[in-house]
C-alpha cells in the first residue's frame, strides 16, 4: 500500500512538471510568433502592379546589366566583381551579393519590392534615419514593366540546382562567418571583414555555426523569414528567400552544426528496445530470487 501511495505522488509530481511547468517555461522562453509568411503579404500594395506584368528577358538583361553590374556581380554571365570584398565593403558597409542566383533563392514577390525599396522590403526601415540611406538606391522611378523585366531575366540566368551549402553563401555569408563549415575559418569567413560588417550593423553578426543547436529548428524557421517578430528593432534584415531556399539554408546549418543527428536519430529507438529487453530480464530475475526467499 505505501509504495502505491509513493507511486501516486511521483506521477502527480511528473504530470504537473509536464503540463504545468514546461509548458510555461517554454513560452517564456519561446513566445509564440506567427508561423513563416512565404507569400510576404505585406508587400503587396508595392508589388501589385508588377506582378501583373510578363517581364521580357531581353530587355531584363539590358537594364540589370546597366544598372545593378555597377555593384553587384553575376559571375556566371560574365560579370566579375567590380571590386574586391574588402573594397566594396569599405565603399557599401557590406559586399553585395551576386546576382546570379537570385531568382532561384528569392521569393518572386520579395525580389520586386526589394529592387523598388530596399529598406522596407528588408524590414529595415529603422535604421535608415537621420540622413542614412540604404546603401542600395531604391529603383522605385522604374516602370513596374521595366521591374518585372529584370525578373523575368534573374530568373532565366538562375541554375535549376542549389547545394545547400550554395544557398547559404549567397544569402547569409555577406553578413555571418560560419567557421565549422570548413573548419579552417577560411573560405566560409564572412565575405565582409568584420570591422566594416560591424560598423554598418551596430554589431557583429554572430558566426552560425552552432545556430541550429543553441536555437533550434522552429526559431530559424520563423527568425530568418521576419526577424523583427522575435527580435524587434534587430539590424538583421529579413532576408526573403523562398520557402525551397530557406529549407536549404537551415539543412546547411545542420550538416555544419549538428551532422551526427541521422546517427543519433537512429540510435533512439535501438536503445528503447533495449532497455524494454533489459526490464523483461530483470523481472524475471526478480521473481526466481522471490520465489526462492518464499
Ligand atoms: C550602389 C550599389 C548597388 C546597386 C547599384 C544595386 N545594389 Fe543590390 N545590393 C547592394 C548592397 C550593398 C546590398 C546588400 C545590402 C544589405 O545586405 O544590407 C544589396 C542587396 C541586394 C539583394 C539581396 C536582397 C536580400 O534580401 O538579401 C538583391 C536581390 C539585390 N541587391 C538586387 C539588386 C538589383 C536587381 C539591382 C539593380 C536593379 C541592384 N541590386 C543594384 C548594392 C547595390
Ligand atoms: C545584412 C547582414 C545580414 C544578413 C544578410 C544575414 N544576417 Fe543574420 N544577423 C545579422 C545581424 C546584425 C545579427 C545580430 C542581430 C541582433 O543581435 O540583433 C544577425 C543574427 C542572426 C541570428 C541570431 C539570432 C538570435 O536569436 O540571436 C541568426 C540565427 C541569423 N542571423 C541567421 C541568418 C541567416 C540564416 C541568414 C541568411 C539566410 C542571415 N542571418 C543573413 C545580419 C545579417
Amino acid at each position: 500500500m505505501r509504495e502505491l501511495k509513493i507511486l501516486a505522488v511521483v506521477v502527480a509530481l511528473t504530470l504537473v512538471t509536464y503540463w504545468g511547468v514546461e509548458p510555461f517555461a517554454h513560452s517564456q522562453m519561446h513566445p509564440k510568433v506567427a508561423p513563416a509568411d512565404f507569400e510576404f503579404k505585406d508587400l503587396t500594395a508595392q508589388t501589385e502592379a508588377v506582378e501583373a506584368l510578363k517581364g521580357d528577358v531581353a530587355n531584363g538583361q539590358i537594364l540589370v546589366t546597366s544598372n545593378c553590374t555597377a555593384c553587384h556581380s553575376i559571375e556566371s554571365q560574365g560579370f566579375p566583381k567590380v571590386m574586391d570584398n574588402a573594397s566594396s565593403a569599405a565603399a557599401y558597409g557590406v559586399t553585395p551579393p551576386d546576382l546570379g542566383t537570385a531568382g532561384k533563392i528569392y521569393n518572386d514577390r520579395y525580389l520586386a519590392a526589394f529592387i523598388q525599396d530596399p529598406a522596407t522590403a528588408s524590414q529595415t526601415s529603422h535604421k535608415f534615419v537621420d540622413g542614412k540611406v540604404h546603401p542600395m538606391p531604391s529603383y522605385n522611378w522604374m516602370q513596374p514593366q521595366e521591374i518585372a523585366d529584370m525578373i523575368a531575366y534573374l530568373k532565366s540566368i538562375a541554375p535549376a540546382e542549389m547545394t545547400n551549402k550554395e544557398v547559404y553563401s549567397d544569402s547569409c555569408q555577406r553578413c555571418h562567418g560560419i567557421k565549422y563549415g570548413d573548419m579552417l575559418n577560411g573560405t566560409m569567413a564572412s565575405f565582409t571583414p568584420n570591422d566594416d560588417i560591424k560598423k554598418y550593423m551596430g554589431k557583429l553578426p554572430p558566426d552560425l555555426s552552432q545556430m541550429i543547436r543553441s536555437r533550434g529548428h522552429h526559431y530559424l524557421e520563423t527568425f530568418i523569414n521576419a526577424p523583427q517578430k522575435h527580435l524587434e528593432g534587430t539590424a538583421m534584415p529579413r532576408v526573403g528567400l523562398n520557402e525551397e531556399a530557406q529549407a536549404q539554408v537551415i539543412a546547411y546549418l545542420e550538416e555544419v552544426g549538428d551532422s551526427k543527428k541521422d546517427e543519433r536519430n537512429e540510435l533512439g529507438p535501438k536503445f528503447l528496445i533495449y532497455l524494454v529487453i533489459f526490464a523483461i530480464f530483470a523481472w524475471l530475475w526478480k521473481s526466481s530470487k522471490w520465489r526462492e526467499v518464499h
